[in-house]
């Protein structure tokens, strides 16, 4: 009974429909609905595939040979986007504009990566996990964590960052994890993690410390896990560490640590340390060489005066004092070593530093930090669950096969209903239903012509 007009208008919508129905899934891709996603992984794609349905919440596109990421390439819609292991050379700093919806954004393991523009993440207000690790990111440029407010977990392990500059984080009041574990940094300064009040666990094992400004880490009063293992500091002194009055765990070991009387306020602090500490093995001087400083006795620091022990500091609080006695130390310090003053950026950021938490290191053959090393600290090395108690909050089986990788802890992101069941008959995805509805489609606009 339809007229001429509104068989046409049918028709239309038909075709409408048809369109709308041919958009739902890229080629090779499996998508679902609610939430809506787009499962495009491993499939050997060198671009981001066209036709990724516009709504999409969830797109998974890790394990491919992706190049590039352009703007356009996805919607502001987004909520969750893996594009892990990849091989992306350039990011657009555009691509993720408008993106406020975007909550995980895993870009991890794109070796070639190297750069990143300071926009690439502006205006990511709801981004609550980043993943940048084994990116081959050699700096960071300023200003590109600037106003993520939300996010809580900062994955930039395994990079070759040499230098973080000052106010970096600060803008992350939320964040609570921060992997900077296999870099190459060799020192931190004052400002470094200013503003990371909310930080819980600080990953810097396996750089190359060896200078740590002695306020450091003023403002990490939450801070409860901090790996310092397989650096090389040779001392560190306790004030830097009396300002963490939420610290659990501690490791130190793989450090050639001097147990002179430039350890002796480390030596004090530890004394009243109640959370868990690893061994601090002291490499010198020779009469307490492979000696735990922990074990040390009083009397194996005869002639230090005691004067950096812990009594006398007062760390816990900010004072004006405290600030107009740092600015006039900045007048009596020794800089650091002048070959690290090197290379713009870098040399700039050098704080002319006050007294030091660490002292240089005399340059020279480095030793091995293994060379003292007993075979239960290497356990260290790896991440493991064990050393986190409480992280089984964190629902992994319910997690959608991922890369086996030690170190990268997922923060508690439930996977796509869909995904699960990728492999199962039972679940219908939407390029059959596409199909079907074609086929349906055409039928009755055939239908309605031929009448
Ligand atoms: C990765 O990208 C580089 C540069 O574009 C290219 O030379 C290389 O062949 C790519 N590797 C793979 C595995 O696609
Ligand atoms: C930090 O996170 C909480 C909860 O996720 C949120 O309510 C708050 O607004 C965040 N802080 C800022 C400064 O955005
Ligand atoms: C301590 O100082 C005394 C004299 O000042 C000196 O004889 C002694 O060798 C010193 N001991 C150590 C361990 O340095
Ligand atoms: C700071 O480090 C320098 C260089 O090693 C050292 O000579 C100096 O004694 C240190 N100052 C303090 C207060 O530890
Ligand atoms: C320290 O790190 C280096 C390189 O990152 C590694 O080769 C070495 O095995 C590590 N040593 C320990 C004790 O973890």
């Amino acid at each position: 009974l339809f007229s001429a007009g509104y068989g046409l208008e049918f028709f239309l919508m038909l075709c409408g429909l048809e369109l709308q129905l041919s958009w739902s899934c890229p080629r090779h891709c499996v998508c679902y609905t609610s939430p809506t996603t787009v499962s495009c992984q491993a499939h050997n794609f060198l671009t981001v595939p066209e036709g990724i349905p516009p709504h999409s919440e969830r797109i998974f596109l890790q394990n491919n040979r992706i190049g590039m990421l352009l703007r356009g390439h996805f919607s502001p819609h987004t909520v969750t986007l893996w594009i892990y292991s990849n091989n992306i050379t350039f990011i657009d700093p555009d691509t993720f504009q408008g993106f406020t919806q975007l909550e995980e954004l895993d870009l991890g393991d794109n070796k070639y990566l190297r750069a990143l523009a300071a926009e690439t993440f502006h205006g990511l207000s709801k981004l609550h996990a980043l993943h940048l690790y084994r990116c081959g990111l050699s700096s960071l440029p300023d200003g590109i964590f600037q106003g993520l407010h939300s996010l809580q977990y900062l994955y930039l392990q395994d990079n070759r960052i040499e230098s973080l500059q000052d106010n970096l984080f600060v803008d992350l009041v939320n964040l609570s994890h921060l992997f900077l574990h296999g870099n190459k940094l060799w020192s931190l300064h004052q400002n470094t993690f200013r503003g990371l009040s909310n930080l819980d666990r600080l990953l810097l094992h396996q750089n190359q410390l060896q200078w740590v400004h002695r306020w450091a880490f003023h403002d990490l009063k939450k801070l409860t896990t901090l790996y310092l293992f397989n650096n090389s500091l040779t001392q560190l002194s306790g004030e830097c560490l009396a300002q963490l009055p939420s610290l659990e765990y501690l490791r130190l070991n793989g450090n050639p640590w001097e147990c002179s009387c430039k350890s002796h306020s480390l030596w004090d602090w530890l004394q009243r340390f109640r959370g868990s500490s690893s061994s601090v093995l002291c490499e010198s001087p020779s009469e307490v060489r492979g000696k735990d400083l922990k074990q040390l006795s009083k009397d194996e620091f005869p002639n230090c005066s005691g004067s950096e022990s812990l009594h006398q500091i007062k760390t816990s609080t900010w004072t004006t004092a405290d600030k107009s006695s740092f600015k006039e130390d900045q007048h009596s310090v020794i800089p650091p070593p002048a070959d690290k003053m090197r290379t713009g950026r870098v040399g700039s950021q050098r704080p002319h530093g006050s007294r030091n938490c660490t002292r240089q290191r005399a340059r020279g053959p480095k030793k091995g930090p293994n060379e003292v090393h007993p075979m239960e600290e290497m356990a260290d090395k790896e991440y493991s669950p064990m050393e986190f108690p409480g992280e089984d909050k964190f629902d992994h089986t319910a997690e959608p096969p991922r890369r086996k990788s030690k170190c990268t802890r997922r923060p508690p992101v439930r996977p796509p209903s869909g995904v699960q069941q990728a492999t199962n008959a039972g679940s219908v995805p939407h390029s059959t239903f596409s199909l079907v509805s074609r086929i349906v489609a055409l039928w009755v606009v055939l239908a309605v012509i031929m009448r």
